[in-house]
Order: C-alpha cells, then sequence, then structure tokens
C-alpha cells in the first residue's frame, strides 16, 4: 500500500476510536511523538520521587512515614509502567534513561522546585497529584494502547496519593495557627507551578493540535487546567486554604472560575534548567544511575545464565 493511503487507513482508525497496538503500522511521527510523550512522563514518575523522598526521614509520625513511602513506592512503579509501555515502540530503557541524564530530554517542569517543610509534601498530594490526575484520566483514552492501559493502572494509584494529601492538608490547615501558616505558604508557592504542569496555553504548545487529531490526547492544555481549576476552588474552600489568586472569580457565562495571569517566564526559565532544584535534580539521578550501574550489570548476567540453564534442561 502506498505510504499516503496508509497514513489515511490510520487515521480512519484512529476516527473510529480504535486502539493502535504495538504491532500496528503507525506513523513515523506519531510512533516519535509518543516515544517521546512517554518517555518524559516516564522521567517525571522518577524524578518526582526525589522532592517527596527528601521528607520520609522527616515525617512527622510513623503513620505518615508509612503512606509516604508507599507513594514514593507507587512513583517508582509509575515510572516502570512507563517505561515498559514506551519500550513497545521500539526504543530501548537505556536510550531513554540515558536521554535526560546526559541528554536533554524533558521530564514535568513541577519537580525542579523544593519542599521546604512538611506541608509542601501535602500540597504536592493534593495539588500535583490532582493535576496528574486531570491529566492521566484523559490519557487513559488515548489511542495508544500500551500508555492507556498503563495510564488505567496508574490513575487508580494517583487517586489515592490525592486523598492522603488533601487529608493531611486538611488536618493542617485545621490545626494550630502555626499549621495553619505552614498550610498556606505551602499552596502559595505550588498553586502556580501546578498550573504550569499542563503545560503552555494552547496558541503556543506546538504538538498538541498533533497529538488531538491523533486521539492521543483529546483534550487541550487550556481545557484540563480549567477543569482543575475548578474543580481546585471548592476543594481549597471546604479545607479553609486561600488561593493565591485575586483574579479568580467565577464567570456566570462560562460556569467556569477565571483566573489571573500564569507566569510563564518562570515556566520557561525551569524548563531551560534554570529552575531552583533542576541542577540538583539530574545530578541525584546521575548517581543513582552510574552507583546502580552494577545492579544492573548483575541482574542481565542472572537473566543470561538462568535462561541457559534452562536451554541445558530442557
Ligand atoms: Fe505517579
Ligand atoms: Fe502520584
Amino acid at each position: 500500500m502506498k505510504e499516503n493511503k496508509m497514513h489515511q487507513r490510520f487515521q480512519e482508525r484512529i476516527d473510529n476510536g480504535e486502539i493502535i497496538e504495538p504491532k500496528d503500522w503507525m506513523p513515523k511521527r506519531y510512533r516519535r511523538q509518543l516515544i517521546r510523550m512517554m518517555s518524559q512522563h516516564a522521567h517525571s514518575e522518577i524524578v518526582g520521587m526525589l522532592p517527596e523522598g527528601n521528607w520520609i526521614q522527616r515525617a512527622p509520625s510513623l503513620n505518615r512515614k508509612k503512606v509516604l513511602l508507599a507513594k514514593v513506592q507507587d512513583e517508582a512503579g509509575h515510572g516502570l509502567y512507563l517505561y515498559s509501555a514506551a519500550e513497545t515502540l521500539g526504543v530501548s530503557r537505556r536510550e531513554m534513561v540515558e536521554g535526560y541524564i546526559y541528554g536533554n530530554a524533558k521530564y514535568s517542569s513541577i519537580f525542579n522546585y523544593p519542599t521546604l517543610t512538611f506541608a509542601d509534601i501535602c500540597v504536592i498530594g493534593w495539588l500535583v497529584d490532582g493535576a496528574a490526575i486531570v491529566n492521566q484520566t484523559m490519557l487513559a483514552k488515548s489511542s495508544y494502547g500500551p500508555y492507556a492501559r498503563a495510564m488505567i493502572r496508574i490513575c487508580r494509584e494517583e487517586s489515592f496519593h490525592k486523598k492522603q494529601g488533601y487529608e493531611m492538608l486538611a488536618k493542617m490547615a485545621s490545626g494550630t495557627v502555626g499549621q495553619q501558616r505552614m498550610a498556606q505558604d505551602a499552596v502559595n508557592r505550588w498553586w502556580w507551578p501546578t498550573l504550569m504542569m499542563f503545560g503552555p496555553p494552547d496558541d503556543e504548545s506546538p504538538n498538541s493540535k498533533e497529538l488531538i487529531k491523533w486521539g492521543v490526547k483529546t483534550k487541550s492544555n487550556d481545557e484540563l487546567r480549567q477543569s482543575f481549576v475548578d474543580r481546585s476552588v471548592m476543594e481549597a474552600r471546604a479545607i479553609g486554604v486561600d488561593l493565591p489568586d485575586p483574579e479568580l472569580k467565577y464567570n456566570e457565562d462560562t460556569g467556569h472560575w477565571d483566573f489571573g495571569e500564569i507566569p510563564w517566564e518562570e515556566f520557561w526559565e525551569v524548563i531551560k534548567g534554570n529552575g531552583p532544584m533542576n541542577r540538583e535534580r539530574i545530578r541525584a539521578r546521575r548517581k543513582a544511575y552510574e552507583e546502580g550501574e552494577w545492579v544492573r550489570k548483575a541482574a542481565a548476567e542472572y537473566a543470561r545464565k538462568k535462561k541457559l540453564n534452562e536451554e541445558k534442561a530442557s
């Protein structure tokens, strides 16, 4: 079949809501876009363990420590599902991991901010995992089967992450004056960076149109951001914290909450590598990767010998 006929058939399959599987024909660019998106997503899950891991040793109670430990482990699992799902597109894990440790592959800008108090851990659960759910619920309907299936499982865990963060923050926001201040301060610092997690505005997002056409995404950055703002306003009110935006206002005509200007210059600086923690995050990941080399070698050798023994036995 001619190349453009193949493209046409592919688009028809997408438009009919069919799911694309690894062995199906797909345009080169669809494959490339998915590899970029899924590996960025995987890197984000792994880097995301760093700001929270920072508080495991200092969690305020054994129970908080247990929950945080479980959450951080979940994020490692998310990274693993996503690297495995991306591997079905013909890229190796080493290539992906080294692409961001030594190259310039991106990961979510949010993880380049520091966690200064335990309230940050509460707010990350509530806002950052909450934003991830909005994005990932959409991706669970993505046209690429392995990505969509990974997302379904991940979303269930993210929902636990969000609830535990919200519950902790609610408790802190109704605690002593000092605790209330700490909770509010964390909300103030994380609110705008969380809104940036949905990516640049639609008219400045070069990949969005194509991803929507191919059914990888079904909603635009701005649509997702708006639905996140709408639900966050209610949640903030319910626990008595303020969102740090004087322009937040309910719009009767649209039925949505209007919000102020996002500080995009800051977003682009963080993306360029100049966020408060970019260098430290990469340094930590590089160190872990290099110190783990012997583990990977040992595992590969073990697998090789096991296979050899099985072959001998059969
Ligand atoms: Fe996650
Ligand atoms: Fe999470």
